[in-house]
């Protein structure tokens, strides 16, 4: 099949990609001639585990390209799948403006029937809002036309974007005319073939379930955050507990690690925009309100430790930092707690030495020219003269670290881990100060 995909970031990139993979001919478009640039050099402009493989095999073998060309993709696909950004606007809802100038330019120029896909993260009633964009291009041009608005949100995990495009849990499409929903089933047959995962419905429901699966994500790990908090107060183990509750089968295990708040594209913007949408209608969703509020407060809980033990003016001191992306896996620094701790640590006069595996690029390029903050080499290059060491994002690389380094390199054996990737009472018999999110010191060593 011919598919346009109308946007080439972190979900447009990996779904022309698993498209193309899968025999179909694939046309990607982004108006950043940077990124196409990239792209057509055989790179990707993103860290994402696997993805460089299958764009080189699928361009290489012609089923997929690149361009900035709106006139040859528009005239490419006959599906084409809009996956352009949608940040919030000014009082937190999606801002629909990239979104409904790619359908006003498909509008503008289809000369046959197109079935468009909303596949950004779009607010209920965004279908109708494309379908009137097209309908009024195409009533400037004196056209009438067939075509076609499908809501597909999209749940792929940066950091295993590839494997969760081509094993999905499910496939949500919203639809209203046959001819619409049996294309899209041709498009998914082959990525379903063990168990048909796809579910149809109306396109304001399926809009709908993207906010609500990320607001649900996202209020676990407030829930969990605030609960940590509670912990550490009445000297419970958060640990103990997460594992107590997630045994549960009602409520599993996902989703439920306390930590430095959650960040990303997704959560904190998704949560803001149903905020939003309640507010238009009249609602107050109060839980999701709350849920904003805790991450927000989250975000300040390593500081807070960091100023517990030496105080607000921190003058003079340097900290290590392992990890800056919002999650493992990514490059993305999108709302990444990092960015809030080393802001708050800089302006309370601290010096930070940073390192990330992939995210350290992406990070000058967020924060460009902080004053205050370095990046090391390698994790243990962060660490000579250091105060203390702060751990903020989970990678593998940090779980078995030489400890007797850290005890040797700092000024003093002292860790604020935002992850809790290690045991109390390990750290209390290798001889490091150790202080977690939501766990108590150990009684014993
Ligand atoms: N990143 C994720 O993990 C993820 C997961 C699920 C859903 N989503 C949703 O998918 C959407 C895209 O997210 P993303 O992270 O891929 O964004 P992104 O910022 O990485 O990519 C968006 C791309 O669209 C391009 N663009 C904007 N307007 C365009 C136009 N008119 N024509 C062509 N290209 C245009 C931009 O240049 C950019 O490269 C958002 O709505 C997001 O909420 C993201």
């Amino acid at each position: 099949m011919k598919i346009t995909v109308v946007g080439t970031g972190y979900v447009g990139l990996v779904t022309g990609a698993c498209l193309a993979e899968m025999g179909n001919h694939v046309v990607c478009l982004d108006l950043d001639a940077r990124k196409i640039e990239i792209l057509n050099n055989g790179g990707i402009p993103i860290h994402e585990p696997g993805l460089l493989e299958v764009v080189q095999r699928n361009a290489k073998g012609g089923r997929l390209e690149f361009t900035t060309d709106v006139d040859a993709a528009v005239a490419h696909g006959t599906v084409q799948f809009i996956a352009v950004g949608t940040p919030p606007d000014e009082d937190g809802s999606a801002d629909l403006k990239y979104v409904l100038a790619a359908a006003r330019a498909i509008g503008e120029r289809m000369t046959d029937y197109k079935v468009i896909v909303d596949k950004s993260t779009v607010p209920v009633g965004t279908a109708d809002k494309v379908h009137a964009a097209v309908a009024e291009a195409l009533a400037a041009r004196g056209e009438t036309m067939e075509f076609s608005v499908v809501s597909n949100p999209e749940f792929l995990k940066e950091g295993a974007a590839v494997e969760d495009f081509m094993r999905p849990d499910r496939i949500i499409v919203g639809a209203e005319d046959e001819r619409a929903i049996l294309l899209m089933r041709s498009i998914y047959a082959p990525f379903v073939r063990n168990r048909d995962r796809l579910l149809v419905m109306d396109l304001r429901s399926a809009e709908f379930t993207k906010y609500a699966a990320n607001a649900m994500l996202a209020t676990r790990i407030s829930f969990m955050n605030e609960l940590s908090r509670l912990a550490e107060r009445v000297g419970a183990d958060i640990e103990w507990v997460r594992q107590g509750i997630g045994s549960d089968p009602r409520i599993g295990t996902h989703f439920l690690y306390p930590g430095a708040g959650y960040g990303g594209s997704c959560f904190p913007k998704d949560v803001k925009a149903l905020v939003r949408s309640g507010a238009e209608v009249g609602l107050n969703l109060g839980v999701l309100e709350a849920v904003e509020a805790a991450n927000e407060r989250q975000k300040q809980v390593l500081v807070e430790k960091v100023v517990a033990r030496f105080g607000a003016d921190l003058s003079g001191r340097r900290f290590a930092m392992w990890g800056l992306a919002f999650k493992p896996g990514t490059d993305d620094m999108r709302e990444a707690p990092s960015r809030v701790i080393v802001a708050d640590l800089i302006a309370r006069g601290a010096e930070v030495v940073a390192y990330d595996p992939v995210a350290m690029e992406e990070a000058q390029r967020v924060m460009p020219g902080q004053a205050g903050l370095r990046y090391a080499a390698s994790a243990p290059e962060t660490l000579p003269g250091a105060d203390a060491l702060l751990i903020v994002t989970e990678w593998k690389e940090f779980r078995s670290p030489d400890f007797d380094a850290i005890r040797a390199q700092l000024k003093q054996p002292l860790v604020f881990d935002g992850r809790n990737l290690f045991e109390p009472i390990d750290m209390a018999q290798l001889g490091i100060e150790y202080h977690a999110i939501g766990r108590p010191a150990p009684k014993r060593a």
